[in-house]
């Protein structure tokens, strides 16, 4: 029988054999696997790690700062890099969803590769890559975020880069991964959340991706999450996430007629992303998100609820 207590024993054995005195350079994301897989290499090699956490201007309200902080507070060696501006300033004018993977996934590795570069005499680059990724990456039907993937979550070394790669996580399913993160002493805050596309938010603003739409996303998506925290439903939800809609409807606040955009929220249940159904949600828990939003959010006059299932709809919006 399979115990989370077991493979952590032989994995970090092995990651200590494997690896030496060799230095090791890996991307977290924020995310569940990446977490998982830095804590893992952190106990077997300590600072011969070097993390590297990129804020590509796309992330939630705050995450940046706040994984930040968490990461520092496991021990990681850890160095943020503030690349906003050099993602949104590809973004301008993209409007393709598929254009937009391309270019985010582009300066993703243009950063990367030069903050790897900087760790002197660096043999190894570390992925948090889990076994439905290598199932994913392989089959002909891998669907929109296996383009991604393919850019920087499966073997996808670009040449230049000359490093070996370790995948302490590739035989592990996410429930598996998560196990083994709350026993490495992983918090609730890291191992609880919600899936979040490698893109960010750049797919859940339809359309052209301007700093002003993705302000306007974060703080109603901030709103639409805390919201379900509050009202214990976000650890009952699979994913759950704003979308940005460039429809302008009209509405009235006060005496005056607004023209304004429109949000729309989604949450699914899900086992794995691949089917999901729509969530059920409370009237009244969304009844005081869209008020919230519609009250706090400059430029939003309207909240719409997704109740499309997957399929044929797809979770995100592109
Ligand atoms: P869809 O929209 O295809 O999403 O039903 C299924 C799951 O995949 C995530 N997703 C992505 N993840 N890069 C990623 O890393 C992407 O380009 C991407 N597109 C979708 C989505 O959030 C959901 O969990």
């Amino acid at each position: 029988e399979w115990t989370s207590a077991a493979f952590v024993e032989t994995i970090i054995a092995d990651l200590k054999e494997t690896i030496g005195d060799d230095k090791v350079v890996l991307g977290l994301s924020g995310g569940v696997d990446s977490s998982v897989a830095a804590v893992l290499l952190h106990k077997a090699i300590g600072t011969n790690l070097h993390c590297i956490f990129v804020d590509n201007g796309l992330l939630r309200k705050d995450e940046y700062e706040s994984v930040l902080e968490q990461y520092k507070h496991l021990g990681l060696n850890i160095k943020g890099v503030d690349a906003k501006d050099r993602f949104l300033s590809q973004l301008a004018g993209v409007t393709d969803p598929e254009l937009k993977r391309k270019a985010i996934g582009r300066v993703f590795i243009e950063v990367f590769d030069t903050e790897a570069h900087l760790v002197e005499d660096v043999k190894w680059l570390a992925q948090g890559t889990i076994y439905p990724d290598v199932i994913e990456s392989i089959s002909v039907n891998g669907g929109p975020s296996a383009t991604i993937k393919s850019h920087h979550n499966v073997g996808g070394l670009p040449d230049f880069m000359k490093l070996k790669v370790v995948e302490p996580l590739k035989t592990l399913f996410k429930d598996e991964v998560r196990r083994v993160g709350t026993s490495l002493g992983l918090e609730h805050f890291i191992i609880g959340r919600h899936p979040f596309p490698g893109p960010g938010l750049a797919i859940r603003i339809l359309g052209e991706v301007t700093p002003e739409k993705v302000a306007i996303l974060q703080e109603a998506d901030a709103i639409y999450i805390n919201n379900l925290k509050e009202a214990g439903l976000y650890d009952k939800v699979w994913q759950a996430g704003a979308i940005f809609l460039p429809v302008q409807s009209v509405g009235v606040m006060g005496d005056e007629r607004t023209y304004e955009n429109a949000i729309c929220l989604r949450a699914v249940e899900s086992v794995d992303g691949m089917t999901a159904d729509w969530c059920h949600l409370p009237y009244n828990v969304l009844a005081k998100i869209s008020n919230e939003i519609i009250n706090k959010v400059k430029g939003i006059n309207r909240v719409v609820y997704d109740i499309s299932s997957k399929p044929p709809a797809t979770i995100e919006w592109e």
